[in-house]
């Protein structure tokens, strides 16, 4: 299967540009580039306590997920991101009542993520790591700024099998290679929870909102992208409904000493 999105026309034309925040929202909702929405943000948390927390975000991109936490959940959200652009947008559209509960960055000049060890309660990943192909260097970094017991909680693909090379866009992680890589950083009390019923459920509301939006989307960025988006969607339902792809909640602990 061919995995680039249907926004990237060669590999130097990066799906996450600037150019493309409009379409973003148009498809995910008020600054995510991620399938759920809000209810996912919220699902994702569900057993879990959070209020109060001060949590790291791997992975912002729009800052939507942090102004959501901040707000509706009173945490103190810091964020990492690749894209510089990125921690200029999250700063300029947080709203201005939760703007002192939050920090953006990118990682420092070693590729390391920028705040101290033992600053969070909390580290969190929502459709992210999937673009990872080197977990073990993250996970053990991310393993270094959670104080003792900490929880890092994720949101990504996993699959069946690992892709016969893994050279695609996207890495193909199992539930076991998953397991490994957060072991060897570390972690132990790793838990799977799979949330794909759910989430073929956003993904069949995405596509009804995306037929709404279709005339926007067409006007703005042409037919062609129109239909890899549609198209790419409809693949995603087929691979969950058919155990291709799992779409899984994943909590890691780490040790309290
Ligand atoms: C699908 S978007 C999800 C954004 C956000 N988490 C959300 O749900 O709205 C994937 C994001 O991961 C970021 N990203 C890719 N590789 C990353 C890495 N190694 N560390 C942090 N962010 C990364 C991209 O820049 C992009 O913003």
């Amino acid at each position: 299967m061919n995995e680039k999105t249907p926004f990237e026309k060669s590999s130097s034309d990066s799906v996450y540009s600037l150019r493309n925040v409009s379409l973003f929202e148009t498809i995910y909702g008020k600054n995510l580039i991620s399938i759920g929405g809000f209810d996912s943000v919220e699902y994702m948390f569900s057993d879990l306590e959070t209020k109060n927390l001060n949590a790291l975000d791997i992975g912002f991109g729009l800052g939507g997920i942090a102004f959501y936490l901040a707000k509706n959940h009173q945490m103190k959200i810091s964020g990492v991101e690749v894209h510089p652009w990125m921690v200029k947008y999250a700063y300029e559209n947080a709203p201005k009542d939760i703007a002192p509960q939050l920090s953006f960055a990118v990682y420092d000049d070693q590729g390391q993520i920028p705040y101290h060890a033992e600053s969070f309660d909390m580290v969190y990943s929502k459709g992210v790591l999937n673009h990872v192909r080197d977990k073990a260097s993250l996970f053990q970094q991310v393993n270094t700024v959670l104080k003792p017991a900490g929880l890092f909680v994720i949101t990504d693909w996993i699959f069946p099998q690992s892709a016969p090379n893994n050279a695609g866009p996207l890495v193909h992680e199992t539930q076991e290679s998953y397991r490994q890589v957060l072991q060897n950083a570390g972690f132990h009390e790793i838990s799977f929870r799979n949330d794909s019923k759910m989430f073929l459920g956003y993904v069949q509301d995405l596509l009804k909102n995306l037929e709404k939006c279709k005339m926007t989307i067409t006007q703005e960025y042409g037919e062609d992208l129109f239909s890899g988006i549609w198209n790419q969607h409809q693949d995603l339902i087929k691979d969950i409904q058919n155990d291709r792809k799992f779409s899984m909640r994943i909590l890691a602990k780490k040790s309290a000493h």
